[in-house]
């Protein structure tokens, strides 16, 4: 019997992926870029099992069991990693040998978090480990098998996936563009929105936004490829006036993709606008960009802060997002944020209260590192090789 457990990373994009060029092989119709967030706050953990007594390969979610059906995108990951084992010449676990694979998210579902790109980079990633197989850009293309994004949770710090221009996808991968310590001062507030409505899953959104969006085509032509090579210019210059920019005009353009599609996918909701109005207000007050939002396929903000100003973003938080749970211990959670001085919070004294009780909880974190191995003493290893 062979085991292996690891933790992979969530990734929040800056400039989106949305739409898809080929279904099954999951190409996407533009290049996106994400930063990943460091595991100590939010991960996927895995641990996959091979035995040659296993009759069937079996998976569980969060506790419960989910199909392990022929065709599904779990399957397909298997067997893409198969192969390049066979390719490797790894021998280290038989490929007849059955799975059993556990998963769990450290955060709940309810955050809306991007859950099945930390699933599918942990899935993949421990499978790479089981069969000896190193990390590589061909890895990333069976990530991306699993779930398009999964394939930048590989790596930390900032990712490019790249659109590729090949039919069998070989040459759509993603790729480091700088490291998690590059940027190390880059933290994320994560403000978790109470929201019950059920909305289109990401998969079917965008299949219906290339076919009825005209909108999309513009962005794919005409923006996308600028914003990339802008938005890259600006994490290599630590330029976080550029960075704010870029990512809060890519987040609203594809909520306008998302409108623009027919019948329209809502992701926003009321409490998400007053976010938007509220971090412009902010930033017109403190004279220069000082947070920046994004807003995945769900209501939820990142809001991208440089270490030295969450203090005093979030004392604006608190003060235009009042919240009865905001004096418990688990309203704020993640890494600790120190109280602001008071000669500090004298440019807040005007601001208004724009919604009561809008958030069930708010996560800090901050930029993070790419998948890793666990051992069964939970020392941490890094493709492979112990951490000193
Ligand atoms: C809005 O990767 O979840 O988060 O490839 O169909 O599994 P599939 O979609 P998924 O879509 C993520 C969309 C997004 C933007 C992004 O992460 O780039």
């Amino acid at each position: 019997m062979f085991s292996v457990t690891c933790v992979a990373p969530v990734n929040i994009a800056l400039i989106k992926y949305w739409g898809k060029r080929h279904e099954e092989l999951i190409l996407p119709v533009n290049d996106s870029i994400s930063m990943t967030l460091s595991t100590d706050e939010l991960c996927a953990k895995t641990t996959v099992t091979a035995s040659e007594s296993f009759e069937r390969n079996r998976m569980w979610l969060n506790g419960e069991e989910v199909p392990f059906e022929e065709g599904s995108r779990l399957q397909r990951c298997l067997k893409e990693v198969h192969r390049l084992a066979v390719a490797s010449g790894s021998q280290k676990v038989p490929p007849t040998w059955k799975l059993h694979i556990a998963s769990v998210n450290n955060f709940p579902t309810a955050a809306g978090l991007a859950s099945s790109a930390a699933g599918y980079a942990c899935l993949v990633y421990s499978l790479s480990r089981l069969y000896d197989i190193p990390l590589s850009e061909e890895l990333t293309t069976v990530a991306r098998q699993g779930s398009g994004s999964a394939c930048r949770s590989l790596y930390g710090g900032f990712v490019q996936w790249h659109r590729g221009a090949l039919d069998d996808g070989s040459d759509s991968v993603a790729r480091q563009i700088a490291p998690s310590d590059h940027w190390p001062n880059m933290h994320v507030l994560i403000l978790v929105v109470n929201d019950a409505r059920k909305k289109t899953a990401s998969t079917r959104g965008m299949q219906q936004a290339v076919k009825t969006s005209q909108l999309i085509k513009h962005r794919v032509d005409q923006v996308v490829p600028d914003r990339i090579t802008r938005l890259r210019e600006a994490i290599a210059s630590h330029d976080f006036q550029a960075f704010a920019e870029i990512t809060m005009k890519d987040s609203n353009q594809f909520h306008a993709v998302a409108l623009d599609t027919y019948p329209p996918c809502v992701y926003m909701n009321d409490v998400s606008h007053r976010i938007v109005s509220f971090v412009h207000d902010y930033n017109d007050r403190m004279g220069s960009y000082h947070a920046a939002y994004t807003f995945d396929a769900g209501p939820n903000a990142c809001l991208y802060v440089l270490a030295e100003h969450v203090p005093h973003l979030l004392s604006a938080i608190l003060k235009v997002f009042p919240n009865d749970l905001a004096d418990g211990d688990t309203y704020l959670r993640g890494l600790p944020i120190p109280k602001v001085q008071d000669a500090e919070s004298s440019k807040l004294d005007s601001l208004d209260v724009h919604a009561k009780n809008a958030f069930r909880y708010i996560i800090h974190t901050k930029v993070g590192e790419g998948p890793r191995e666990l051992r069964a003493d939970n020392s941490l290893l890094i493709n492979g090789l112990p951490l000193e």
